[in-house]
């Protein structure tokens, strides 16, 4: 079937999702099409820390009446290193912004939820771009040939849009940490009131929440480890041994009910419009997690591709479509080098000499002793300014 519509969204994680919002808001007609079903998008678990000004654009858009109620807001996190605990009292460090824990598949139901059915297509195969070239591009599925005004690549960093960009085209940046997370969900009480970020000499471990039923942690790991070879007890005597304290605090275990493994790198593809095509979130660009930005730098880059296509339809002025691109990455180039630098300051990485790891360490402590250090740390973590 042939069909036409302003523009044609790839995907329906928060970018494809925001966007498909932003437009709607201002009029402009967008088709969103994703190759999973409802169901496996809304169970996909994923990232958990939202920045202040994620919520407030999600609420500004009436999408936070359940992330309202259901939120975790936390005053800060925690450092811990050395058998010891650092408080980073965020609001007092920013100027009253706090970090919200609301995992990403729950803000995806919200976005779904709050889209008119006909937006969405979901189980779309095959789909391939065409013409990004020309005033028509066109995006082919199984079924459909959807003529556009402009495509939106949302798909993440395996989908099919940036492979559309000519190779000789592109301009991309990277690099692959020798370490990844393994992450678990736990129906356990929360052990602690905020995140705890553990640099130990075993690797990298991280405390989260979910529910006041349900805890989310992560530990390093080989990338290419089998979650075959990590059983419920070694997962948790890892995370006793990372996790340790001189002081009275102790972990709470619990059945143990999800487990997965991801990689870690960063990349950048700066190539992120190519004619009528604009790519957004991790379609262009990836950050190891231990940043939480991931999902705050895709909102981002869509707020910024609204903005732009509200002007070219209200007035037909492309400038703001022109200078798409470099808006976007002054902001990723920041979530890149804050993400980096969280991850090397926590994680052990046996390819590094010992000159370095004391580096780290002095760098941890330099960080909880410092009131300018961990301003710089609170005001990256809470999220840089963000106009929307
Ligand atoms: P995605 O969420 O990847 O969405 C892309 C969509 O496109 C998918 O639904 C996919 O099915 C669809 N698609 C792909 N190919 C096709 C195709 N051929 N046709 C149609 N559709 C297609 N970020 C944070 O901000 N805070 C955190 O705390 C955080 N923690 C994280 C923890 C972990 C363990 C991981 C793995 C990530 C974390 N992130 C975090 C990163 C965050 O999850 C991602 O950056 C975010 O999902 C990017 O959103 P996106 O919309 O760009 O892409
Ligand atoms: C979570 C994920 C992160 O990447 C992070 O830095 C903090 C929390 C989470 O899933 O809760």
């Amino acid at each position: 079937m042939k069909r036409k519509v302003q523009v044609g969204i790839i995907g329906t994680g928060p970018a494809g999702l925001l966007l498909a919002h932003l437009l709607k808001r201002a009029g402009i007609e967008a088709l969103v099409l994703e190759s999973r079903s409802r169901e496996q998008i809304e169970s996909t678990i994923r990232a958990g820390v939202l920045e202040q000004w994620t919520v407030d654009l999600l609420i500004s858009l009436g999408l936070g009446e359940r992330l309202k109620r259901e939120a975790h807001f936390h005053d800060g996190i925690t450092l811990r290193f050395g058998r010891g605990s650092h408080h980073l009292d965020f609001p007092e460090l920013t100027g009253g912004k706090r970090v919200t824990v609301y995992a990403q598949h729950e803000v995806i139901k919200d976005l779904v939820a709050a889209l008119p059915a006909d937006m969405i297509q979901f189980g779309v195969k095959n789909v391939s771009l065409h013409g990004l070239d020309t005033d028509h591009p066109t995006i082919r599925t199984a079924e459909d040939e959807i003529d556009c005004d402009f495509i939106a690549g949302c798909d993440g960093f395996h989908g099919p849009s940036r492979q559309a960009i000519p190779a000789n085209a592109l301009k991309t940046y990277e690099t692959v940490y020798p370490f990844g997370w393994l992450g678990i969900l736990a129906e356990a009480p929360p052990s602690h009131h905020e995140l705890i970020y553990a640099r130990h000499e075993r690797g990298f471990a991280l405390l989260s929440t979910r529910s006041p039923e349900v805890q989310r942690l992560y530990i390093q790991c080989d990338p290419a480890d089998d979650l075959a070879n990590w059983s419920d007890d070694r997962i948790w005597n890892e995370l006793h041994q990372r996790l340790e304290t001189d002081e009275d605090w102790s972990l709470t275990e619990g059945p143990i009910f999800q487990k997965n493994i991801v990689a870690m790198r960063s990349f950048v593809c700066e190539t992120m419009r190519w004619g009528r095509l604009f790519l957004a979130g991790d379609a262009a660009h990836i950050v190891p997690p231990t940043g939480a930005k991931g999902l705050n730098l895709a909102a981002a880059d869509v707020v910024v591709l609204a903005r732009a296509l509200t002007r070219f339809y209200a007035d037909g002025k492309e400038d703001l479509l022109d200078t798409y691109a470099a808006t976007c990455l002054e902001r990723i180039w920041r979530g890149e080098r804050f993400s980096w630098y969280m991850t090397t300051l926590l994680h052990r990485n046996d390819a590094e000499e010992d000159f370095v790891r004391r580096i780290h360490m002095a760098d941890l402590d330099y960080v909880v002793s410092s009131h300018a250090a961990q301003q710089a740390l609170a005001e990256n973590y809470v999220g840089l300014p963000m106009a929307f």
